[in-house]
């Protein structure tokens, strides 16, 4: 099977760039959320993303154009019954993807594949929630999408060879390099990542030094290109917390969340996307 059409569902900062890699590979989207505002700050993030790469003469003013003429917004899942790939892209939350997944089940044609971007929930779980688990399958791309060259490819346990392969092409035609991993909670890189994000919060609750101080041991003695709390924030905190507490749940205790990360979800501050987290953005970058 040719993907021809694909949906996107959440206009975030993940479901935006997996949007934008997409039309940039002259795929027809359709980049939908639960409301208008939601879909027009996914378009307004891939404009801005494309006209930087206009300035720099990457692409023309009319290439940009044509990409953005290729998403196609949407408020209602009901526009997946001509899809031949859906990819979810919504929040850390089971119940939710269980729903959406029921829904785009009912919807999208029979020979249409569902993935999901779901950073370390179980691929098997939300496949069971559908009628054709062989065509449910994870495909978990790193924040900026349009940058970052990975995609964790995941097979849940029902997934078919057909399906795998499709997805593997794929990815490589959005330009991106894909990484056949199992389905373990945080499959590999955030069961990785999150431990080291993790400390780092826990070196600041216990004094060892102040999140810039972190951050620059990081940067400068590892060669991080960010430091792990600016990446936190720019993950968004409440989503690292959500991937914590698989981990926790799969693994036991070595994964615990750090009371602080709790403590900075329940203030609201998120990270970038709220103007506050590890850092404050308040005028637009890391103070
Ligand atoms: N969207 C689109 N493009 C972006 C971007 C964004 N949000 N941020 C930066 N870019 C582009 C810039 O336009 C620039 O492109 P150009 O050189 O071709 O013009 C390029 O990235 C480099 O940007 P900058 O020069 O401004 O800054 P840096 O050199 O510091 O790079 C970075 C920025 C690529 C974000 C780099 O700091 C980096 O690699 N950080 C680590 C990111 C990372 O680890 N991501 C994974 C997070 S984990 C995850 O997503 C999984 C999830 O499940 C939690």
């Amino acid at each position: 099977m040719e993907i021809k059409k694909m949906m996107v569902i959440g206009a975030g900062q993940m479901g935006s760039g997996i949007a934008q890699a997409a039309a940039q590979a002259g795929y027809s989207i359709v980049l939908n959320d639960i409301k208008p505002e939601f879909v027009q700050k996914g378009l307004d993030n891939i404009a801005k993303n494309l006209a930087r790469g206009v300035e720099k003469g990457r692409m023309t003013e009319a290439d940009k154009q044509a990409v953005l003429g290729r998403i196609k917004s949407s408020t209602s899942l009901e526009d997946a019954r001509d899809v031949d790939l859906a990819i979810e892209a919504t929040v850390e939350n089971m119940a939710v993807k269980g729903k959406i997944f029921a829904d785009l089940d009912r919807i999208a044609p029979p020979h249409a594949i569902l993935a999901t971007n779901t950073s370390s929930l179980p691929i098997t779980e939300i496949g069971a929630a559908t009628r054709r688990p062989e065509k449910v399958i994870g495909m978990h791309f790193f924040n900026p999408v349009p940058v970052m060259k990975l995609v964790e490819v995941i097979r849940g346990l029902a997934t078919s060879d057909e399906v795998l392969k499709i997805i593997v092409e794929l990815s490589r035609k959005l330009g991106k390099e894909p990484v056949e991993i199992n389905d373990f909670p945080g499959f590999a890189a955030n069961r990785i990542l999150l431990p080291m994000i993790n400390e780092a919060v826990y070196a600041v609750y216990e004094g060892v030094g102040a999140p810039q101080a972190i951050d620059q041991v990081m940067k400068l003695g590892m060669n991080h290109p960010m430091g792990p709390l600016e990446l936190a924030d720019l993950i968004g905190l409440d989503t690292c917390l959500a991937i914590l507490e698989v981990l926790h749940a799969g693994f036991g205790d070595k994964y615990r969340p750090c009371p602080l990360l709790r403590k900075y979800v329940k203030a609201g501050w998120l990270g970038r996307k709220t103007g506050r987290g590890f850092y404050d953005y308040s005028n637009g970058g890391a103070k």
